[in-house]
């Protein structure tokens, strides 16, 4: 009896250890229970202090930053903190090879001094539970028509609840897969101006070797600053904005950290599918995974080889280049993640469970049935679509000669106008300056060639496009030898009119489709993506709608079938606010291994590399560090300069840039990464081995103020010592 009591203690308090790191809140509905927990966990701060209806608090300095990262407001005006991977594009952007900021880092010494970007930033004002409205709407609708019914219905609430004239935007989240709907209003932002960023060697310190992986020592942070009009208002950019007046802006900590510390990051996580079906945990491994990684394995081979030649590539390449690194190495880890725990065996599991539940219940009896046979009739093609998405437009020649078809459209429909005509070649013309501005021929050309014979080899002939490979073979030559590829790439790559101003502006002020459809690199892309939109996605939307339906049923039912369990469910990320709690902690990744939960300088001197493509850093910052010239931002027990720190918080893509927040509601550090052994985060939370990275924010005021000598930021920022 005594033995069964412990064992039943020990299992509520295990639960509750994995359930109060696992999971990102809303803080909308943070439930008592969630709130009591962080409270247990050491927060010190009110419920009204992080989340209030009308009065300021927390959550008004988490912010919004550009098109999918979170940022922080860390001064009274305005002033923005968030990942240098975040600000990246900003920052390449504004650079030159003269004025090259990506690699020297920049710091504005006064506020004229900033340089304006084509940013923007949202913060939230408020979120309405409209589930009841949204569900009546849709009752009694399944499969592809409920799809289709919840995305019109959801339009016109986003739009009625919207207003441009004030840089409202709403954007109705389903959560639990379509089970609840919540209307999250934002105001825009879109005066937002660079501030300061450490040189890149610094902001992106250990590169693609690194990334994704502890023990990292990256100064993963930039500077930005959010401007009004002289109302306090949404404006475009104007030189007399002035800085905004934020509701609530976060104090910085400098006090140092202890394993075990309270740790929250608020911010917007992008996507996660942790009721994913054993299928669906199938396809990614099998399939989907290894063919992404496989396309971009090569595509970043040709963009590397030309960027490591001349700084001017480099820059122009750097930011696509980093994105497509970054989830390079994310769906392979994720991908050894998934089976190296048998995260298929652990579904199977859960999903015999909910069967046995839901015998003899027909809403959910025969729901694993029927969505196995869904992902039967999709296997068979979803190579293919990698390849339509990863390979064939993966060169960016070809993702802008694909836009043609809407010209070609307007050229050849029955009842098409000028006007229509004219419309879509002024698109496509607008398009091509950003498409050029963006583009290495060289590496494009490379990528063309290579993905054009991976196809061939890689993709089951009866979805090839018809006739393609046959007259490439008649004018080109053997379709097992590169050459005759390289021969055809480089014919588009010399003869398309989109690299020939003459000849393009010809078209664009005559256009006509003989022209158009006799275009080499229009050929190409035609030829895929009509045999791709024709045959197969109609295919692939039958299936997400079954799937969507599938998901959403398996989740009403877990919910159903355990209700205590289901009011303690946090939803699945879908880019919209979100808080995490845990602690910051060390780990085991692996057998004999230990993780310290802190990082500091000595390892980035160990890492150091002078002249090294990811491990170089300016010689000023080694001379600062072998001096031990850490000022005020030294930590006094480790006697170094922190570098960067472990917690156990939930977090994934979309989070990059947002605060970890002390039980005092201070910034202690920015999160931008999280850990290899738990890569299999989206689909399984793993409570041992996840862990987020983060840099600690006494390396990034050193950073900007010893070795940027960016003062003047440090100034502005309320310091906790
Ligand atoms: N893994 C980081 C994230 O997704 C991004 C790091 C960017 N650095 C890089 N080496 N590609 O937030």
């Amino acid at each position: 009896m005594k033995k069964l009591l412990l064992t039943i203690v020990l299992s509520v308090s295990l639960f509750f250890k994995s359930f109060a790191d696992e999971g990102m809140w809303l803080p909308l509905l943070l439930g008592q229970q969630v709130y009591n927990d962080m409270v247990k966990k050491g927060l010190k701060l009110t419920k009204d202090q992080l989340y209030h209806i009308n009065k300021a608090s927390l959550k008004d300095a988490i912010i919004i930053f550009g098109g999918g990262c979170t940022g922080e407001i860390v001064s009274a005006e305005g002033l923005i903190f968030t990942n240098h991977h975040c600000g990246y594009d900003a920052i390449a952007s504004a650079s030159t090879v003269e004025h090259n900021y990506l690699q020297n880092g920049f710091y504005a010494k006064n506020k004229g001094e900033e340089i304006p970007t084509t940013l923007s930033v949202q913060f939230l004002v408020r979120i309405d539970d409209i589930t009841s409205q949204v569900l009546d709407s849709l009752k009694g609708l399944s499969g592809a028509e409920r799809v289709q019914r919840q995305s019109a219905v959801l339009a016109s609430i986003n739009k009625r609840m919207s207003d441009a004239t004030q840089n409202i935007e709403t954007r109705v989240s389903p959560l639990f897969k379509g089970n609840q709907f919540l209307a999250f209003v934002y105001q825009r932002y879109t005066d937002v101006r660079l501030v300061g960023a450490p040189p890149e060697s610094v902001g992106k310190f250990g590169g693609d070797t690194d990334n994704w992986e502890w023990p990292r020592h990256t100064g993963d942070f930039s500077v930005f600053r959010v401007y009004t009009g002289a109302d306090g208002k949404p404006a475009k950019y104007a030189e007399g904005n002035m800085p905004m007046k934020p509701k609530w802006y976060l104090p910085v900590s400098l006090r140092p950290l202890k394993d075990g510390d309270f740790a929250m990051i608020w911010g917007y996580p992008g996507s996660t599918n942790r009721y994913e079906s054993s299928y669906g945990i199938q396809l990614a491994t099998d399939i989907n995974n290894p063919t992404l990684v496989k396309l971009r394995d090569v595509r970043l081979k040709y963009m590397f080889e030309e960027m490591k030649k001349d700084p001017a590539i480099k820059l122009q390449l750097a930011s696509s280049y980093a994105g497509i690194a970054n989830y390079w190495k994310f769906y392979d880890g994720e991908t050894k993640q998934l089976l190296k725990y048998d995260i298929l065996g652990q579904k199977k599991k859960a999903e015999e469970k909910f069967n046995a539940w839901a015998k003899g219940k027909p809403e959910y009896a025969g729901i694993f049935s029927d969505w196995g046979k869904a992902y039967e009739a999709w296997r068979p093609y979803s190579k293919h679509r990698q390849y339509i998405n990863e390979g064939i437009f993966g060169s960016p020649l070809m993702g802008f000669a694909a836009s043609l078809t809407q010209v070609e459209a307007a050229l050849v429909k029955t009842g098409s106008t000028a006007g229509d005509v004219r419309k879509a070649v002024d698109a496509a013309n607008k398009q091509r300056t950003t498409f050029l501005a963006g583009e290495n021929k060289l590496s494009d050309e490379h990528i063309v060639a290579a993905v054009a014979r991976m196809f061939y080899e890689d993709v089951v002939k009866d979805q090839h496009p018809v006739g393609f490979y046959g007259t490439l073979k008649n004018n080109y030559g053997a379709l097992d030898d590169d050459n005759t590829y390289k021969k055809y790439a480089a014919d588009i790559f010399k003869n398309t009119m989109i690299f020939d101003d003459a000849k393009w502006n010809a078209f664009v002020a005559n256009p006509d489709a003989i022209t158009l459809q006799g275009d080499p690199a229009y050929n190409f892309a035609n030829a895929f993506y009509t045999n791709y939109s024709s045959k197969y996605a109609p295919l692939y939307s039958q299936f997400t709608a079954k799937n969507a339906e599938y998901g959403r049923l398996y989740l009403k039912g877990i919910m159903e079938m355990d209700p205590v369990k289901a009011k303690m469910m946090y939803p699945d990320a879908t880019f919209t606010m979100r808080v995490s709690y845990g602690n910051v902690k060390s780990y085991r990744p692996r057998d004999a291994v230990f993780y310290d939960y802190v990082t500091t300088s000595k390892g980035i001197l160990e890492k150091y590399k002078a002249g090294d493509y990811e491990f170089d850093l300016p010689a000023k910052q080694i001379e600062l560090l072998k001096k031990k010239d850490f000022g005020q931002y030294m930590d006094p027990t480790r006697k170094d300069l922190v570098v960067g720190f472990i917690t156990t918080n939930d977090i994934t893509g979309g989070n990059s840039g947002s605060p970890v927040i002390n039980n005092r509601g201070e910034l202690i550090g920015l999160a931008f990464d999280g850990n290899y052994e738990a890569l299999s985060h989206k689909l399984a939370f793993d409570k041992d081995l996840n862990r987020t990275i983060n840099v600690d924010i006494r390396y990034v005021l050193w950073c900007i103020d010893k070795l940027g000598g960016g003062a003047n930021i440090i100034k502005e920022l309320k310091l906790m010592k």
